[in-house]
């Protein structure tokens, strides 16, 4: 039998459910080492929130990530290889606070405005980096790595039609700009676990209004009494 939020994603996915597309209306997550914990630019982390992180053993720099993450990154990469041939590579994973806010900085100098940079760089604790479940994935010519571009190239098309089976999710989708607050980024993944990336998956559906989903679960789970199958975050 369907649980109850499979009966919701059907319903979201058929239309039949309207979903708010406000950036704000996603409640946060009160699990900070959650799977599902929303960082964006309305739910922020404390400057002082440092999560313990592993160095992924995949090619390139800056591989830290939280041990999950790092695990299903390599998983990721080596299926990669091993489907197309192409070698990905680790761009960016955990930020600190302290990092986040001198990328944001000088995007703010390079663009010449903080409302401009607010459009591709999180500020310091609205980034999914510092959570150290986000990595900004490469490939090995650099000339489209953190470009849109990179969502054409063969490796970028594979993350995208691939990166959920390993738990993964691509965050900020074209389309999606007015929910996430951010512009298309084809090579940011954010790690879910396998369980939740596959339902985001197959429903399309950015983060806030999954969580949107889940949050009527549980109190539909309250209203209706209990639903064994489906346990909220
Ligand atoms: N580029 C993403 C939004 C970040 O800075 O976390
Ligand atoms: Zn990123």
């Amino acid at each position: 039998m369907a649980t109850v939020l499979e009966q919701l994603l059907a319903l979201a996915a058929a239309g039949t459910m309207l979903i708010s597309s406000s950036l704000t209306a996603a409640a946060p997550q009160n699990d900070v080492d959650g799977l599902l914990f929303l960082q964006n630019r309305q739910w922020r982390v404390s400057k002082y929130y440092e999560p313990k992180t592993i160095k992924a053993a995949v090619p390139g720099q800056l591989q830290d990530m939280r041990a999950d993450a790092a695990a299903a990154l390599e998983e990721m990469f080596a299926a990669c290889k091993e489907d197309i041939g192409v070698t990905l590579k680790a761009v960016s994973g955990y930020r600190s606070y302290q990092r986040q806010s001198t990328i944001y900085s000088n995007k703010v100098d390079r663009v010449g405005s903080k409302e401009k940079a607010d459009e591709y760089v999180a500020r310091p604790g609205a980034s999914e980096h510092q959570l150290g479940l986000a990595m900004d994935v490469g490939q090995k010519s650099d000339d489209v790595n953190l470009t849109s571009s990179f969502g054409k190239t063969k490796g970028g098309k594979w993350v995208a039609e691939h990166c959920w089976e390993y738990g993964f999710i691509l965050r900020y989708k074209e389309g999606w700009e007015d929910v996430t607050g951010y512009s298309y980024e084809p090579w940011h993944v954010r790690y879910v676990g396998k369980e939740y990336a596959a339902m985001i998956h197959e429903n399309e559906m950015p983060l806030e209004h999954f969580l949107l989903l889940i949050r009527q679960d549980a109190l539909m789970e309250i209203v209706l009494g209990s639903n064994e199958e489906v346990a909220a975050p």
